[in-house]
């Protein structure tokens, strides 16, 4: 069945296959070309922090290091792909923002090592680390799935849940002395809901409730505050697997879905995200630690 995209009036401000949300200059974005001078940037609530985001030049990485970026923020971008590095740098620099890139697929030790190295390379150290890459590379039955399935889907777990706990542990040493240091997981609503034919991935994204909870004890005596967000359906292309497989091919059938799992009537952009992670760094939230925030537009089913 062919896959039509969802009402656009339900998916503002672009249409879900889209992208060009990335290129439109928010009027945070504007701002901060302006104020580009030393003075004006050291007025800025995380001014002179260093922050590495994970799975960041696209949707909802992307937005999180542009807004931590227009906080005030030195913010290291990466990927698994160079020049999607290269063109979120470029882009982010031509906002007038402090970026800096380098490639890392995150379940590599070796590109782990390297992040590392870069962000202590350009910056000294880190404040901040914001984990988004995740995926999902197994679709169907998890009771049907046979035990190569699950080892192939070893990704899953090694890539969503493994590979966050590996590079904090790689950054702790220059994090630690810092003083109020941040860092925020991405979880998912299918961690309480669990999505249909989505079985590993589910199971990856509850770990990491548990993963927030354990690393928030334990680097609690540190001073560095550990939270985590569970978006809800966030307007980027990895939704567009979630739309396939529940077959959302008519307006109607997507309000119905909207209507029966979410309160406000609209599917999430990645700027929704965005805000609370850099809430969560900042001073303001130096007394929470250990939770998730649902991003998701009020569900009672959570
Ligand atoms: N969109 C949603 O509705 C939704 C809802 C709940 C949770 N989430 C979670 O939010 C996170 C980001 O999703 P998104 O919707 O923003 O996806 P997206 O738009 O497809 O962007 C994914 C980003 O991660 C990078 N990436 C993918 N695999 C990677 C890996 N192994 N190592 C490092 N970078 C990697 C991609 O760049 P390269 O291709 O260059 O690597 C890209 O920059 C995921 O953890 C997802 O589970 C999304």
């Amino acid at each position: 069945m062919a896959v039509i995209i969802p009402n656009p009036s339900l998916v503002t401000p672009d249409p879900v296959r889209s992208q060009s949300w990335k290129r439109l200059p928010t009027p945070r974005a504007v701002l901060s070309v302006r104020s580009t001078s030393h003075r004006a940037n050291s007025r800025l609530k995380l001014a002179n922090k260093v922050a590495v985001v994970t799975g960041s030049t696209n949707g909802i990485g992307f937005s999180i290091a542009r807004r931590l970026a227009q906080d005030g923020v030195h913010v290291v971008i990466s990927s698994r792909k160079q020049q999607n590095v290269d063109q979120a740098v470029a882009m982010l620099k031509e906002e007038g923002l402090s970026v800096t890139g380098t490639v890392c697929h995150v379940g590599k030790a070796e590109d782990r090592e390297q992040l590392v190295a870069t962000a202590l390379e350009h910056c000294g150290g880190v404040d901040f680390l914001v984990c988004v890459a995740g995926v999902n590379p197994l679709v169907g039955s998890t009771l049907r799935s046979s035990e190569q399935t699950w080892d192939k889907g070893s990704e899953i777990l090694s890539v969503n849940v493994k590979a966050p706990a590996l590079l904090l542990s790689q950054l702790l040493p220059h994090m630690e002395n810092r003083g109020q240091c941040a860092v925020v997981l991405v979880s998912s609503v299918s961690a309480y809901i669990p999505l249909p034919k989505l079985g590993a991935y589910n199971v990856s994204k509850t770990a990491l409730l548990g993963l927030t909870k354990t690393l928030a004890v334990e680097l609690a005596p540190k001073n560095i505050r550990v939270n985590c967000i569970a978006p809800g359906i966030i307007n980027t292309d990895f939704a567009q697997v979630m739309f396939c497989m529940h077959h959302l091919t008519e307006d109607s059938a997507f309000k119905e879905y909207l209507k029966y799992f979410y309160g406000i009537q609209r599917l999430g952009q990645p700027e929704d995200c965005a805000g609370l992670v850099s809430f969560l760094c900042s001073p303001e939230a130096s007394y929470i630690t250990g939770e998730t925030i649902a991003v998701a537009g009020l569900s009672p089913h959570l």
